[in-house]
């Protein structure tokens, strides 16, 4: 087994090769004068069994890229099976065709990964309209949940109440609650636009002097987290905590969140970022050695 970093997670992929005590190499890759890309193996990979491991972000698009000539230059060169380790995997929330004429993405990339690699690896990616990964890929595809390692993390916060954005995010918020005893509530959001979200409460639940923890899958331009972290403070939280799997942060993102008053934000390192605070390479190496 010999793992390849593509570049968003070198780090990872190190910490991965550690625990299986596997071979690590990085892929080079560089362009062409003219832009066309350049991709070289820096190891034998002839009868191996290839890990690409390789998140996302940043960069999504050229990541789909690099990853398709990835895995197909594998292949030309011998390795025995190619699996692709994508602790983010972009293109899923453009699940279905929201105005006539647009791509259908989430197809797209699971149509050309399909193609190449014989099995992938994620990690709480968005299932909405496809409720499981074999509803769009044609190869075996795994998606890990990093609720254990958030479980463990708000254990530690004092008598939290943990709050769930939108109904999508109860399988963590909720989920996570129900496990370890602790109060929830889950929010009614509305989106407007990209951009624009606003979130009600819809159920009961006393806010006053508790210590917030707002628990999402994404944290991508962050007015989701800010809208329920503006409702909660309303309401009389003492703190409010965020916390969420994969930590895009666009636009600045992270500085809006710490503005908006966030005392603590803590994400997965699926996408590195310095809010990485849940470890998820022994997620990744378990289900490897299987
Ligand atoms: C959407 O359903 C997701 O679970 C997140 O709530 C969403 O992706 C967050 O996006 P943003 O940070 O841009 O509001």
């Amino acid at each position: 087994m010999i793992i390849i970093s593509l570049g968003n997670s070198d780090k990872l992929a190190k910490s991965l090769a550690l625990k299986l005590k596997a071979k690590y190499s990085k892929l080079l890759i560089d362009k062409f004068p003219d832009g066309d890309i350049y991709l070289k193996y820096m190891v034998n990979v002839k009868n191996e069994t290839v890990i690409l491991v390789h998140s996302f972000q940043p960069n999504p698009n050229q990541s789909l890229i690099n990853l398709v000539f990835a895995a197909e230059t594998a292949r030309d060169l011998g390795a025995k099976k190619v699996i692709l380790v994508a602790p983010y995997l972009a293109f899923m929330r453009q699940d279905k065709r929201f105005n006539p004429g647009e791509a259908v993405s989430s197809k797209i990339m699971a149509k050309w990964l399909g193609s190449c690699v014989n099995k992938i690896i994620t990690i709480d990616t968005h299932l909405h309209r496809f409720r499981t990964l074999d509803k769009l890929f044609s190869i075996p595809a795994v998606n890990l949940s990093a609720n254990k390692l958030i479980a463990a993390c708000v254990k530690k916060f004092n008598h939290p109440f943990l709050m769930g954005p939108d109904w999508e995010s109860s399988q963590w918020a909720r989920r996570i609650a129900n496990q370890i005893g602790a109060d929830s509530a889950i929010l009614e959001k509305t989106r407007h636009h990209a951009r624009k979200v606003t979130v009600r409460l819809t159920e009961k639940a006393n806010f006053k002097n508790r210590n917030i923890v707002i628990i999402d899958d994404i944290i991508s331009t962050g007015h989701t987290v800010i809208e329920a972290a503006k409702l909660a403070k309303r309401l009389g939280a003492k703190s409010v905590t965020a916390i969420a799997v994969h930590g895009i942060f666009t636009e600045q993102a992270y500085e809006k969140l710490k503005k908006a008053g966030i005392n603590k934000i803590v994400t997965a390192n699926t996408i590195l970022h310095r809010s990485n605070n849940l470890d998820v390479s022994s997620l990744l190496a378990e289900e490897l050695r299987n």
